[in-house]
């Protein structure tokens, strides 16, 4: 975009910025960015059983899913023209452990979640997650030694966790982990096993936030989660350390980064889509989801303007896309227009 500076436009009554805030169509025209369903990305969470979906207490409007209705789910959002889904599984406790051996059982929720869509609905893609904080009973997301999150012995179990999704069909691998060296090892292990054209999508810049909460609680981890994550995930008071992050993750093999959490970082998202130009994306994480239902819900504001006013922010920032739990209805309210 070429930047005009300051003092060559011309001033009042030459130029009267109203002029083209006046009608719909030319504020069509001239709107800078648009949100398309093509910038959407859905996450949404997986439970056991069939026919089954449990609410989320702190995500009113989000429910766990069994995995015959998260392949439905999976139908409707590639209809509506969704490109991705994202699969969070809520484990089973008795399957926790404090190493979380689950990740890499190849018939895990997550593992039969991704062979279930990819079989139906074969057009979407399927991200997943790789950290171990769905299935370690004391919450994190690596290897714990006493009160110490290991990073070595960690990379080891996501690069297996990695390539056991991928065997299962997962199209786009996404280290929420945030240990050092994460994606390079991801990558070699999938290199070294053929899955060249497997696509991943680094947490980059993923910082401590409080804004997980209501993620935790769908997850059945917070409960779980011993001390908190502020080892291995960034302080919020950090941008230069961002980038630093983003490039170490480019380095290592990432295809495109993210940016999480959303709103409370969009200085981050703009710094990153700017200096690095690869395709960024930002996380609408489940406090912020949780704020604007919440707030709609009590009638405080209107959802369907706030969820929209938020979203658009992300694209101006500069990202190319959004993982948002409010994805499938907002894809809805884009096809009726
Ligand atoms: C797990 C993970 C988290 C989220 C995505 N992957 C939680 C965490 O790091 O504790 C958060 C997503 C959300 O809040 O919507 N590594």
């Amino acid at each position: 975009m070429r930047k005009l500076k300051p003092h060559t436009a011309a001033s009042f009554p030459a130029t009267r910025m109203r002029r083209t805030r006046a009608a719909d169509w030319s504020r069509r025209l001239t709107r800078e960015s648009t949100l398309s369903i093509d910038d959407l990305l859905w996450p949404i969470f997986l439970t056991a059983g069939k026919n089954t979906r449990s609410p989320i207490a702190s995500m009113p409007g989000v429910d766990r899913l069994s995995v015959d209705l998260a392949v439905e789910a999976a139908r409707e959002a590639s209809d509506l023209g969704i490109p991705v889904i994202a699969l969070f599984p809520a484990t089973d406790p008795t399957l926790k452990s404090d190493d979380g051996q689950e990740a890499l059982n190849p018939d895990n929720l997550v593992c039969r979640a991704v062979r279930g869509i990819k079989k139906a609905v074969p057009g979407i893609g399927v991200l997943c997650d790789v950290a171990l904080d769905p299935y370690t009973s004391h919450g994190h997301d690596g290897l714990i030694e006493g009160e110490r999150i290991v990073n070595d012995a960690t990379l080891e179990v996501l690069a297996k966790q990695a390539l056991v999704q991928v065997e299962a069909g997962c199209d786009i691998i996404a280290p929420s982990d945030m240990m050092d060296g994460r994606v390079g090892a991801i990558r070699t292990a999938l290199e070294a096993a053929g899955h060249q054209d497997t696509l991943i999508m680094a947490y980059a810049a993923k910082y401590a936030s409080g804004f997980y909460g209501p993620f935790r609680d769908a997850l059945g981890s917070k409960a779980a989660l011993k001390g908190d994550k502020r080892t291995y995930q960034m302080d919020p008071g950090n941008g230069q350390e961002a980038m630093r992050e983003v490039a170490l993750d480019i380095a290592e093999g990432a295809d495109m980064v993210m940016v999480k959490p959303g709103m409370p970082y969009l200085d981050i998202v703009a710094r990153v889509k700017d200096a690095f130009g690869l395709p960024t994306f930002v996380y609408q994480v489940s406090g912020e989801y949780a704020m604007l239902a919440a707030a709609a819900g009590n009638g405080w504001l209107d959802r369907d303007k706030v969820v929209m006013e938020s979203l658009i922010a992300f694209k101006r920032a500069g990202a190319d896309g959004v993982l948002t739990y409010f994805a499938l209805e907002v894809a809805r309210k884009l096809r009726s227009r």
